[in-house]
């Protein structure tokens, strides 16, 4: 099976867990595209449910898929939210952000009641750190933002678009990919990179997962839930 195929089969498992009634919040990135496709096929089946995005692009593919949309200041709490992860570790800390877009993707996660991870084998990790950390930091403060994030041993990078421009977030600010190595800390080092007053957000989603979906290279899954 290819890596789009094991995508797939994560994606459709976790929408199973998809009830009528609920508010239902929608990832981002290559995973998360599947899980949307998926649930607008259960929508034109039947299923009611209303969905909130986490990023333009896939609130753009729910709309055009027919699933019904609500803004988030519409509602006051999620009941479910599938989202895909560039790492995730033993304790089901993630790394996210791949796809720029963390603070959206964190924004759902934290108002979400559930909150379930999709991924391929290939994202599984011991410990954090292997991906990039994205960290989405306001342009105003670039540099100085840059210096603190290179004293905490970040080794930062300004994400370019291919034709060399900057990445623009959905919230207008620029994401800084920074290679801290292996992360044994997870919870330590996302407090610290938010007291960085332009840091918006981090990419570390730690303890927020209730449930990861994985598919393994067999196209078996494997159902890990926070103890
Ligand atoms: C988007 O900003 C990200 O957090 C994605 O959820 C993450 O990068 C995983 O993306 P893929 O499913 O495309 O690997």
């Amino acid at each position: 099976m290819n890596a789009d195929q094991l995508k797939k089969i994560a994606a459709e498992k976790a929408v199973e867990w998809i009830e009528d009634g609920m508010t239902v919040g929608l990832g981002t990135g290559s995973t998360a595209y599947w899980a949307i496709h998926r649930i607008a096929e259960r929508v034109r089946e039947g299923l009611s449910i209303r969905a909130v995005a986490s990023s333009i692009r896939s609130e753009q593919l729910a709309r055009e898929l027919g699933i019904p949309f609500v803004s988030l200041n519409e509602i006051d709490r999620i009941d479910l939210t599938i989202d895909g992860a560039d790492e995730v570790d033993d304790n089901l800390h993630l790394i996210k952000g791949g796809g720029g877009a963390l603070l959206r993707e964190k924004v759902l996660a934290a108002a979400s009641d559930r909150f379930i991870v999709i991924v391929d084998e290939s994202k599984l990790v011991g410990t954090l750190g292997a991906f990039p950390l994205p960290v989405e930091i306001v342009p105003f403060a670039e540099r100085l933002t840059l210096n603190r994030l290179k004293e905490l041993g970040g080794d930062p990078a300004i994400r370019t678009n291919p034709d060399g421009q900057r990445y623009v977030t959905d919230n207008g600010n620029w994401i800084a990919d920074c290679r801290f190595g292996a992360i044994p800390d997870p919870a330590g080092l996302n407090e610290q990179l938010n007291q960085i007053p332009a840091v918006v957000e981090n990419g570390l989603f730690v303890g927020m997962a209730s449930v990861v979906v994985a598919s393994l290279s067999d196209g078996s899954i494997e159902v890990r839930r926070r103890g």
